[in-house]
């Protein structure tokens, strides 16, 4: 049974890397793995590959940046070449980005089954391209795999027969539990200035300083100035109280650079931690060890990422989520994530009761068990 599994963009990686660790063990199948190439920097792309195990790519596609239409256009007319040329009895696709939908659109019209993990999820705002993504690809699918309960109802909803959707958990959550202890062992803590040096150093490793981690990458967060600048004040009166720390998407950088913005923020290259209050240190993105690691002995996540908002719940680290909605709902309904938007007074508010350690604790979602993959490729192995 020969499976096209395609990859494109970061937080597709650590979704496929287990479902192809487990292909491999079934010899009735014949795994191939497809990376478009949107994402296409070491840091968004290979240092993943690289932390995940993941094997290369045995067809790279090459499509790089664009505009929604030129990008997903690009994909499709590449995919189709091959689908054309491998004739596959199956495709995987994960997530929601662009490559998510662009296959999917391509192995329909060429009578390809298609089966998406990560399925159901509705944030049911479509100004949010990877709404339009989740709900093209879900009308699409033959196979549904769903995260949480909610996402399957969600399909049910939208005419989506049930003997197509299948509640499997998060496969996400199968890498992070692959691979904690070994990230809690990388030296990026050190290589921060989050573990002191010196006489009188108290942070060690299992004591580091305290400090917060922020991502940040949604078009609605940094497209807009007057948006970004009113996050970037709250951020900035939150880091008088505890450090943040600041893994930069490309896009990010570009619009700081764009509009003026560098002043408000240190770079981690050249200026200390301990040494300032006020401290927004940015970095380049990280690995996935790297910011697994990081991510995990943090105080709290600001964020606008959907897939830190279950990272952080499945660690039991509190998530303050810079967005009006979420298409996570079980994170902030069983998990430790709260949604603050963009109001300064509420991001301000939330932390503040983080750091008088009233922050939510929550509990792990059903099946999000690190054995979501097995469950996904018996299905497709009985197929
Ligand atoms: C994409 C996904 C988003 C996901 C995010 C994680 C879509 C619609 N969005 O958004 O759901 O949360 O990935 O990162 O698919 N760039 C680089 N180098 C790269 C990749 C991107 O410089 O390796 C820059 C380019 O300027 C590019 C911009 O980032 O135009 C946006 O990249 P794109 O892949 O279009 O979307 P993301 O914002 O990364």
């Amino acid at each position: 049974m020969k499976i096209i599994n395609v990859v494109g963009a970061r937080p597709n990686f650590m979704k496929m890397a287990p479902i192809l660790k487990v292909m491999s063990s079934y010899p009735r199948l014949n795994p191939i793995l497809v990376h478009t190439g949107q994402h296409y920097d070491v840091t968004m792309s290979r240092a993943f590959f690289e932390d995940l195990e993941l094997p290369e790519p045995d067809i790279y596609l090459g499509v790089g940046s664009g505009s929604h239409a030129v990008q997903t256009a690009r994909i499709m007319v590449e995919f189709e070449k091959v689908l054309e040329q491998e004739k596959p009895n199956l495709i995987v696709v994960v997530g929601d980005v662009n490559s998510t939908l662009a296959c999917s659109v391509v192995a329909a019209k060429l009578l390809v089954p298609i089966a998406h993990v990560e399925a159901g999820l509705r944030s049911f705002d479509r100004t949010m391209p990877e709404e339009i993504n989740r709900v093209v690809t879900d009308a699409l699918s033959e196979y549904l795999f769903t995260t949480s309960e909610d996402a399957n109802l969600n399909l049910k909803r939208e005419g989506i027969s049930e003997e197509k959707i299948f509640f499997v958990g998060n496969v996400m959550i199968d890498s992070l539990l692959q691979h904690l202890e070994k990230a809690k062992k990388m030296n990026i803590l050190k290589k921060l200035g989050l573990i002191q040096k010196g006489p009188k150093t108290v942070p060690t490793m299992e004591n580091p300083l305290d400090y917060a981690v922020l991502t940040l990458h949604r078009p609605s967060n940094v497209d807009d100035p007057e948006v970004f600048l009113r996050i970037i004040q709250a951020l900035t009166k939150v880091s008088q109280h505890i450090p943040i720390i600041f893994p930069v998407h490309p896009r990010t950088r570009k619009q700081i650079a764009t509009f003026g913005y560098q002043s408000f923020f240190k770079d981690l290259e050249t200026t200390s931690v301990e040494s300032t209050r006020g401290f927004i240190g940015m970095t380049e993105p990280l690995g996935y060890l790297d910011f697994l690691c990081l991510m995990s002995q943090a105080k709290f996540i600001l964020t606008d990422s959907g897939g830190l908002q279950e990272e952080t719940t499945a660690l039991g680290i509190p998530c303050l989520t810079l967005r009006e909605n979420t298409e996570r709902p079980v994170t902030l309904t069983e998990g430790t994530n709260t949604l603050v938007g963009t109001d300064p007074e509420k991001i301000i508010s939330e932390s503040y009761k983080i750091l008088r350690g009233e922050g939510k604790t929550g509990r792990i979602p059903k099946l999000w068990d690190g054995k979501t993959a097995e469950r996904i490729v018996k299905i497709l192995s009985e197929l």
